[in-house]
């Protein structure tokens, strides 16, 4: 997608770009190597948190060279807010049980790390073998315990971000890099 990519009446618009396709792509890369050493011999099961982290999720499970198996969830904080409440609802939970996998939960953003933090001890409850994270950004002022963020792609300032699966009001999902907007 163009950096002209058509913007919308009352839509922050997507400006400078923070993290380009060639960043990310590399970067990927990096995470699907780490990943493929650390779980050698095993099939990870990945965890994509829908919407935000399905092209996230699509590079990384193919920078894995590992039998991974794939399931999502899609979890909405209560209220339309840019900020997350720490109230999460599961609106579509996974088909496969944990018991006993080893779980790596792919996410998007940890802004605050409310979210995770709620869906670390909901999958922990199900037993599975194992659970890690693996966050493609995470915002420098998050409160979650750094031992929580097994694998990360970039630490970025506390701004709004879209791109690469990323939204604000739904939109700009599919640019290929991330960028910041402006209000
Ligand atoms: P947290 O619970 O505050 O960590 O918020 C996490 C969720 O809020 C992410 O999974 C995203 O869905 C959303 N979010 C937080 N920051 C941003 C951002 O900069 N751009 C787009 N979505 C964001
Ligand atoms: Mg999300």
């Amino acid at each position: 997608m163009g950096a002209d990519h058509v913007t919308e009446p009352g839509i922050p618009v997507p400006g400078r770009v923070l993290v380009s396709a060639k960043d990310l792509e590399n970067r990927v890369a990096e995470l699907g190597a780490r990943i493929t050493a650390d779980y050698e011999g095993k099939s990870p099961l990945l965890v994509g948190v829908l919407k935000g982290a399905f092209m996230f999720m699509s590079d990384l499970a193919r920078a894995i060279d590992l039998p991974v198996e794939l399931d999502f969830m899609a979890v909405s904080s209560y209220g339309h807010s840019t900020r997350s409440s720490g109230v999460v609802r599961i609106v579509k939970d996974l088909d496969l049980d944990l018991a006993d996998r080893d779980v790596i939960v792919v996410e998007d953003i940890v802004d605050s790390g409310l979210t995770l933090n709620y869906l670390r001890e909901n999958l922990l409850g199900r037993n599975p073998a194992s659970l890690e994270v693996c966050a493609l950004l995470v915002h420098e002022d998050h409160k979650l315990d750094e031992k929580i963020l097994k694998y990360e792609g970039f630490r970025i300032p506390p701004e709004f971000v879209v791109g690469y699966g990323l939204d604000v009001a739904q939109k700009y999902r599919n640019l290929s890099d991330i960028r910041v907007v402006e209000n």
